[in-house]
């Protein structure tokens, strides 16, 4: 499955290489990035989160997507060196204590609940203290759930795989991974594309203050 869920999207992105506008989730996280910071994007695509990002702070961006076709051609494109993008498995992907902000938009439904939860893991170790983990994701009220072969655990696979997102189960698996939740919101409304108004879960995670013993 992996592989061909790497070609829907690669062969999705040769055909939408520009988006001039950014997500409104990207605009919603904006004010929460200050300057000379860093931030890892999980599941860029073609990168117009990353370049709005870029745009409007000072700040280093490490960009990861499976699709090593889309990376080598905004690799070539970017005319900032502060971007970086990196052909990986975000699931796997671990920095220690290395990123002030940890970005996801519409990629924690592209994986399995086991890679949520390996993800939501390695996001917590490579975020500094007090490191902001940014999530918006499919809801199970969104009106594409139910479409296409259903494989169980609210999956489904139509052109490509999706697995709607329950948000307590979410914010659950995040709190064991030792984030405090500072934002949680499901609603339409938030995520609207031409005729689309799907119903989806914006997150905010935050990794708190180390304990200190004297
Ligand atoms: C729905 S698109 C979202 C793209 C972008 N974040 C946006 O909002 O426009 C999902 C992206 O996640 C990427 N993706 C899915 N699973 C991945 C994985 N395990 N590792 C890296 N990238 C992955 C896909 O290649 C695709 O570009």
């Amino acid at each position: 499955m992996e592989i061909e869920e790497k070609n829907y999207w690669e062969s999705f992105y040769a055909k939408n290489r520009f988006f001039d506008t950014p997500s409104p989730f990207g605009t919603f996280v904006l004010p929460f990035i200050q300057e000379g910071t860093n931030l890892l994007e999980l599941g860029c695509g073609n990168a117009r989160d990353a370049f709005y990002f870029i745009e409007h702070r000072n700040i280093q961006i490490t960009a990861l997507d499976q699709c090593g076709e889309e990376i080598a051609f905004l690799n070539e494109k970017k005319e900032d060196l502060n971007m970086v993008f990196e052909a990986a498995d975000f699931t796997s992907y671990r920095k220690v204590e290395a990123y002030d902000y940890v970005y996801s938009r519409f990629t924690l439904h592209s994986v399995s609940v086991d890679d949520e939860k390996r993800t939501l893991q390695n996001a917590f170790d490579s975020l500094k203290t007090e490191g902001l983990f940014f999530v918006e994701v499919r809801s199970t009220n969104d009106e594409l759930y139910g479409k296409g072969k259903s494989i169980g655990n609210h999956q489904f696979i139509t052109d490509h795989y999706r697995r709607f997102i329950v948000m307590e189960e979410m914010i659950e698996n995040a709190i064991n991974c030792g984030f405090k939740v500072l934002y949680n919101i499901q609603s339409k409304g938030l995520a609207r594309y031409n005729t689309k108004d799907p119903e989806v879960i914006r997150l905010i995670f935050q990794k708190g203050s180390r304990l200190t013993s004297s």
